[in-house]
């Protein structure tokens, strides 16, 4: 006998399954779901609102003092030719972060939109993404670092006296994605674990399995909960960082909408899967008492 009522916290159990994969697997290759980026960076207009501003460096903003050094040193050269600072710099138009690596490319055809180019014309045209190492370390310093070099620009870091609290930021957001990863491998793991529970309780209706699916189905709503929670603290706390300090030298960064949504949809399916079994489990219990009482 198949049980109709143990059939829908299964298929919400298999979406949720589905959704936090994709979590896990979105940008782990190029193209591949770049939209779900948990945090995108563009760089495309990065510095050129500081050219031939003449303020000196007097802010009390350490990544916007830095620039004005750089920006200076190469503004000559980008007033006689055409050409952008990000292009000088040899840095690329957008960084996007996600769970299993970072990409980066150009936007087509233009990072600005005109009068010809509207805003939803413009794509993001992925030119490479990192190494996919589980818990890749996202490293700015020394992409920027190796970036300068390959420009020709005659600075490095060490000129420049990079801030420490920048490297301190770096280093924590290192530990929260690790953290992260992990939690969603977690997560898979007893939302699978749920999904194979939920087979018995299929074809039989004892108490105890419907007890174990609550069990295991309420283990993997926190780990996803978790999972999900500390990866919308890091998105939102990291964009509004980036736009306070990158405001001025022209960085911006947008978050991933996308990803929150799945994030948050494969969370809410694991809720539901938890309360219908909970819901199963009185109910069958109360059942199960009335057909005793009937025949005893
Ligand atoms: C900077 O000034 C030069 C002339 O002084 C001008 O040709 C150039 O367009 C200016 N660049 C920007 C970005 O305003
Ligand atoms: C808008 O940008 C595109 C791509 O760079 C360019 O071909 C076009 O001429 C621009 N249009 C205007 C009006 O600037
Ligand atoms: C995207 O970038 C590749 C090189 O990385 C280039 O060959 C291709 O033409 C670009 N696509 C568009 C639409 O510009
Ligand atoms: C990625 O791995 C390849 C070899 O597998 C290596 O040659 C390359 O340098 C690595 N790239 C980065 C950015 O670590
Ligand atoms: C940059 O170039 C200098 C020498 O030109 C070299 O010593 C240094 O290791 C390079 N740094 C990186 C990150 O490649
Ligand atoms: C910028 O350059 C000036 C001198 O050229 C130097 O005194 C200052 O410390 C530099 N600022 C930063 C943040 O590197
Ligand atoms: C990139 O940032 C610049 C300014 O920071 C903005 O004007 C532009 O619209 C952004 N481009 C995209 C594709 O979001």
């Amino acid at each position: 006998m198949m049980r109709p009522s143990a059939l829908i916290p299964a298929l919400c159990c298999a979406g949720a399954l589905v959704l936090s994969f994709l979590c896990l697997f979105a940008g782990h290759k190029e193209g591949f779901m770049e939209d779900y980026h948990l945090l995108t960076v563009n760089t495309s207009r990065i510095g050129q609102n500081l050219l031939n501003s003449s303020t000196s460096s007097e802010s009390d903003n350490p990544i916007s003092n830095l620039f004005h050094n750089i920006t200076n040193s190469i503004s000559d050269e980008i007033n006689d030719a055409v050409g952008d600072v990000a292009e000088r710099l040899g840095v690329d138009d957008f960084y996007s972060a996600h769970i299993l690596d970072y990409c980066y490319g150009d936007y087509v055809p233009t990072p600005l939109a005109n009068v010809t180019v509207s805003d939803d014309e413009i794509h993001k045209n992925v030119t490479g993404c990192s190494n996919r190492t589980a818990m890749y370390h996202f490293d700015p310093t020394e992409a920027l670092e190796r970036s300068l070099n390959e420009s020709g620009v005659d600075i490095t870091l060490d000129d420049l006296d990079w801030p420490e609290e920048i490297q301190r930021g770096i280093d924590g957001v290192r530990i929260l994605q690790e953290t992260v990863f992990v939690l969603y491998c977690i997560s898979i793991g007893l939302i699978f674990l749920a999904l194979i529970a939920a087979l018995p309780a299929l074809i039989a209706s004892g108490r105890l399995a419907a007890c174990l699916n609550v069990m295991v189905a309420a283990l993997a709503f926190i780990a996803i909960g978790l999972a999900s929670a500390i990866v919308t603290a890091v998105i939102v706390k990291g964009s509004n960082v980036i736009n306070k300090y990158g405001k001025e030298i022209g960085v911006e960064a947008h978050r991933g909408g996308k990803f929150l949504a799945i994030t948050w949809s494969a969370t809410g399916l694991m809720l539901l899967t938890l309360l219908l079994w909970c819901f199963e489990t009185c109910i069958g219990h109360r059942r199960r008492q009335r057909s005793f009482g009937k025949h005893g």
